[in-house]
């Protein structure tokens, strides 16, 4: 990888290869946002970001769909160590919106073993809405206990944890404007 944008992590031991670079990302979006587009004309779709990780690529990708939508956020926490999921999931904060009758599309950074999403997608479609997406900007191959029925993927990455474009390692690395391996 060359001419890497200053980042105010220039240095830090923690941060890794580049997985996702800047650009890969910018592009890969945008089709994901003429995907949408396509997928649901005439509709007003409710994008639903797990926060804090889906920050950075929601906001990109809202503005790559050319309809309008509308927003709406929940918070999640699982149960369990900093880097593992414990399939136990606890609503931090809950949505604002009324889901029912609306097209859902919930927008997640990453899904690894696929439970935070299972549990979410369990608990929203309880909500009577039209419909109940995802659009994932990473999925960590190989990993997944169930079938996740992903219908938007950015990309499929290795093994490795990430930081940065959302994902972070105890609230840090956010705004890395790519996504890197994260070192121990
Ligand atoms: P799952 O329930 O195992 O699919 O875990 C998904 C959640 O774990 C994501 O929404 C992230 O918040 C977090 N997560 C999983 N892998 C990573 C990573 O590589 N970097 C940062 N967060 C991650
Ligand atoms: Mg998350």
């Amino acid at each position: 990888m060359t001419d890497l944008p200053a980042t105010p992590y220039e240095g830090d031991p923690h941060i890794g290869d580049v997985v996702v670079g800047t650009e890969e990302l910018q592009k890969r979006v945008r089709q994901l946002g003429a995907e949408i587009t396509a997928d649901y004309e005439g509709r007003a779709p409710l994008l639903v970001g797990v926060l804090k990780g889906a920050i950075m690529f929601m906001a990109d990708l809202a503005r790559e769909i050319a309809l309008p939508v509308e927003f709406d956020f929940m918070a999640v926490s699982s149960y369990g160590n900093a880097t593992k999921s414990s399939g136990v999931v606890r609503i931090v904060k809950d949505l604002d919106l009324d889901l029912s009758g609306r097209h859902v599309l919930i927008v997640e950074d990453i899904i690894d073993s696929g439970l935070t999403l299972a549990y979410l997608r369990k608990n929203l479609l309880a909500r009577h809405p039209a419909s109940v997406e995802v659009c994932a900007l990473l999925v960590r191959d190989g990993l997944q206990k169930r079938d996740p029925d992903l219908r938007y993927v950015g990309f499929r990455i290795p093994p490795d944890f990430v930081v940065g474009y959302g994902l972070d390692v105890s609230d840090r690395y956010r705004n890395l404007p790519y996504v890197a391996s994260y070192l121990e």
